[in-house]
């Protein structure tokens, strides 16, 4: 697994599957890719609406590197191929069902897309041939230790139809997996196993197979309709990919208007590999690596279904410092002291940003954090240390956007020394900077109009990964940890956060509106 994948999930076809439950989620899976191609077409014709924050436009770069691309393992390094463009633009996504990769053209000879109701039928082709379960699971080589798969890779497509068929992977448009059945839970902790099908796959035993996980973008349709998504980080931030879903989950609900023309369609392709000793061995082992990785990870996926984020704005706070503060008071509460907290903060309004980090643990949280439980303070102080930190974190948030933060600068300085040779500048040397990056609290906002979430890994061996959908009256997170250390729990971090939003909303109704 990539430590940088992300996935979103919590779009629900389930009740579009009632009835006929396999065509049916074939004929969703046709219809999301409609929906992607149509915002490809916006894309391609550069009418995408360029976007604002704080009255400023941002940089659009990122929605050009999302399609048609892929990572590709190196010696040395990875790169990143992109075939949106040019000559080298591809016609195709590739499909992923029981293992076994095909690629779907998904447009007519005079370059009109395929509309749903011809590329369902030729879903239902793939589907019908590949029936059997038995096949290797190819794609989980790109799950390996990235040193490990430059090594496969290279052997992998030493063999021409199997270079034939990674290529095809790398350029398709996007890759949609048709999952397999994954084991029945509960429904309390159904969101949270979703969210770990969406972000690996579950392990060998179940879909993590069924992806390739250099792939920019990957859709997932899962057997019992719940669908989202993986994507590979090194193109984008998440804001394009979930501007990306929120188009095509509207788009999905969008009736069917026109209809196919007849003219029969080619059998998708299907990619081929020849698995030789050598690659059976390196899929066991990349197999056994991931099986450790899959099993050390423990999510939470949860609604916060009290208030969203109208009700910090009812108060004139910022909704983001708000559930930021919440995080550093539930920490806190759990730990008895703060933590290096990262939040991103995107450098868009800059031409080809990506992001800077909020340092949400302040000074001013620690004030208000160490007061919010001592019973001699009076609720009313208490309420000016909380809107206290959170206009200090709305001012780190502005400074960040604006370039002025301090962690890629201070990243800038500290690879050119390594890329100079030189010795180490002391600052980077001194245990203060160690603690400061060790960022127990890894944090994104990543909003949505869809009602889902993302999720990521911690960032350290003793952390958290916390990302969030403020939604108007309710809170989506997604909360990550790992299992082999004993001091983090996803649950009880989520359990503290529920109680430190619940207990912040009590103390400020509990004192007059503040006339800010
Ligand atoms: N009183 C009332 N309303 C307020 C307010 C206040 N004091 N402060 C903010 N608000 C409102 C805003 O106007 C906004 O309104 P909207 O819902 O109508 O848009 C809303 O509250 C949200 O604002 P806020 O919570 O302050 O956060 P934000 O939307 O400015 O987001 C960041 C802050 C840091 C998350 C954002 O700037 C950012 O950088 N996002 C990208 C992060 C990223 O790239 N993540 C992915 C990494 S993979």
């Amino acid at each position: 697994m990539n430590s940088g994948n992300q996935a979103a999930s919590g779009k629900d076809c389930r009740r579009a599957c009632r009835g006929e439950p396999r065509k049916l989620r074939t004929g969703f899976a046709a219809k999301l890719i409609e929906g992607v191609l149509d915002f490809k077409t916006m894309i391609d014709n550069e009418t995408l609406p360029v976007e604002y924050l704080g009255g400023k436009p941002l940089c659009m770069n990122q929605y050009y590197q999302i399609l048609s691309s892929c990572r590709i393992p190196g010696p040395k390094h990875d790169s990143i191929v992109n075939h949106a463009r040019g000559k080298k633009r591809s016609p195709h996504i590739s499909v992923v069902h029981n293992f076994q990769f095909f690629e779907l053209d998904v447009y007519n000879s005079d370059g009109s897309p395929l509309i749903a109701d011809q590329i369902f039928i030729q879903l239902e082709k793939i589907w019908n041939s590949s029936l059997q379960t038995n096949k290797e699971p190819i794609g989980i080589l790109t799950t390996n230790h990235r040193n490990s798969w430059a090594k496969a890779y290279n052997n992998l497509i030493k063999d021409k139809t199997n270079k034939e068929s990674v290529r095809s992977i790398e350029k398709s448009i996007f890759t949609v997996c048709l999952d397999a059945p994954m084991p029945r839970v509960s429904e309390d902790i159904y969101k949270s196993r979703v969210a770990a099908q969406m972000l690996h796959g579950g392990g060998s035993r179940w879909n993590s197979g069924n992806r390739w996980f250099d792939k920019t973008l990957q859709f997932i349709i899962a057997e019992d309709g719940s669908c989202g998504l993986v994507y590979e980080h090194a193109p984008s931030e998440g804001p394009p990919i979930v501007a990306l879903l929120d188009h095509v989950v509207e788009y999905t609900k969008k009736p069917q208007l026109v209809k196919s023309p007849m003219i029969p369609l080619p059998m998708p392709k299907k990619l081929r590999f020849n698995i030789t000793p050598e690659i059976k061995n390196d899929i066991e082992k990349a197999k056994q690596n991931l099986n450790i990785m899959v099993q050390d990870l423990d999510i939470k996926a949860t609604v916060f279904h009290y208030f969203g984020k109208s009700f910090p704005k009812s108060e004139k706070l910022s909704p983001d410092a708000f559930i930021q503060l919440a995080l550093q008071l539930a920490y806190y509460r759990m730990y008895g002291q703060p933590c290096a907290t990262y939040e991103s903060a995107s450098l868009r309004m800059f031409h080809l940003g990506r992001t800077d980090t909020i340092r949400s643990a302040s000074t001013s949280s620690l004030k208000f954090v160490e007061a919010m439980d001592k019973p001699n303070k009076q609720n009313q102080e208490k309420v000016d240390l909380l809107r206290k930190a959170t206009q200090a974190h709305r001012q780190y948030t502005d400074m960040a956007l604006t370039g002025n933060a301090i962690d890629r600068h201070l990243l800038g300085l500290k690879l050119q020394a390594i890329e100079d040779l030189v010795s180490m500048p002391e600052l980077f040397m001194d245990t203060a900077y160690a603690v400061a990056m060790h960022f127990n609290l890894s944090t994104s906002q990543v909003p949505a109009k869809t009602d889902c979430v993302m999720c990521f890994g911690p960032v350290v061996p003793d952390g958290y990964g916390v990302c969030y959908n403020p939604m108007e009256e309710h809170i989506n997170f997604a909360i990550s940890a790992f299992n082999s250390c004993a001091e983090t729990n996803a649950a009880s971090l989520a359990h503290y956060l529920e109680t430190a939003l619940l207990d912040m909303r009590l103390l400020l109704q509990s004192t007059p509106k503040s006339k800010l």
